[in-house]
């Protein structure tokens, strides 16, 4: 049983996948978010409305805390002054929290938009060199280094996840980048419970069939992703791709947010171009 551990981004899509499992393996899990509640708690869970750009705020909700899974953040391209407090300062006050209340470790749901400049047709590794497609990108690239620096000068563990597509399978693209809501969660556990993680990037992203994502050099997570998006692939195919197809983004790994303009939201054009298959792309 690990002591207590800190979720931010609670209240957000993947941070209300993780509560229950992360609150059966802790003496407490301190949930955070700015929202003001996130609804109905688990035993063992706590939960405190805080802001990630509130370095006071988030220094006091982690003391006592060994690990954090930092999972919160402004989820879309913004103008860098929207994304700065959210996603740049707070990531510093998360590790520099850690810092200073000896924390074990932090667990980062850093994105595929770290690397998304890339080409599809290449398949990138944990050691792929950043590619930010656009200023959410660079705030999971900026994250990555701070990570990397906090465990090189402070000894402060990070396992940084390069999350690919984690929601329902809509697109012709999430066919190869499909993460999984029970391999997202097997993801964080062994981020966890492996003994010594150092720095280590992996990405996240499940067993695919179309995937060109590798985690040659994170074998020592002990990550075996379970699920495969190839079951939606029929399904996928029978819709009409021409729009999804005709979006210069999707010959890059970042997709539609490697094709928006700097700053200009992607969530906002995927709801357009998928908008007629009922339900738009959610991938971030
Ligand atoms: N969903 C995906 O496919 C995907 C892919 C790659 C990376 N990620 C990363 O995973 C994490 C969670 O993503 P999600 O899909 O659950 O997004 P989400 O938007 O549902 O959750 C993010 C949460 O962060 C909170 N937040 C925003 N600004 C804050 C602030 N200033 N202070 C405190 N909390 C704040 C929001 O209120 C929200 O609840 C994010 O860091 C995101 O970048 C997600």
């Amino acid at each position: 049983m690990k002591k207590r551990i800190l979720l931010t981004g609670a209240g957000g899509r993947l941070g209300s996948y993780l509560r229950e499992p992360l609150s059966k393996i802790c003496t407490e899990l301190v949930s955070t978010d700015i929202k003001k509640n996130i609804g109905k708690l688990n035993k063992n869970e706590k939960y405190i409305s805080a802001d990630l750009a509130n370095f006071d705020q988030i220094c006091e909700i982690t003391k006592d805390v060994s690990f954090v899974c930092h999972f919160g953040a402004l989820v879309d391209e913004l103008p860098f002054n929207e994304m700065l407090g959210p996603n740049f300062i707070g990531s510093y006050n998360v590790w520099e929290s850690a810092r200073l209340n000896n924390c074990k470790r932090v667990i980062y749901a850093s994105s595929i938009h770290a690397v998304g400049m890339y080409k599809r047709t290449k398949t990138l590794r944990p050691k792929t060199p950043h590619r930010a497609d656009g200023f959410y990108g660079l705030s999971k690239c900026f994250t990555e280094n701070l990570a990397r620096m906090y465990f090189d000068k402070c000894g402060i563990e990070s396992v940084c996840l390069r999350i690919a597509t984690c929601s329902p399978v809509t697109t012709a693209r999430s066919l190869t980048s499909w993460l999984s809501y029970d391999d997202l969660i097997q993801l964080v556990m062994r981020s966890i419970d492996t003994t010594h993680t150092g720095y280590s990037v992996v990405y996240g992203v499940s067993d695919n069939d179309r995937s060109n994502l590798s985690n040659i050099d994170s074998g020592h997570l002990g990550f075996k992703p379970k699920d495969n998006a190839e079951v939606y692939a029929s399904k996928i195919f029978a819709d009409d791709l021409t729009e999804e197809l005709a979006d210069e983004g999707n010959k890059l790994h970042g997709g539609p947010f490697a094709s928006t303009d700097l700053g200009v939201s992607a969530m906002d054009k995927m709801k357009i171009v998928y908008a007629h298959r009922g339900e738009y792309q959610d991938e971030r």
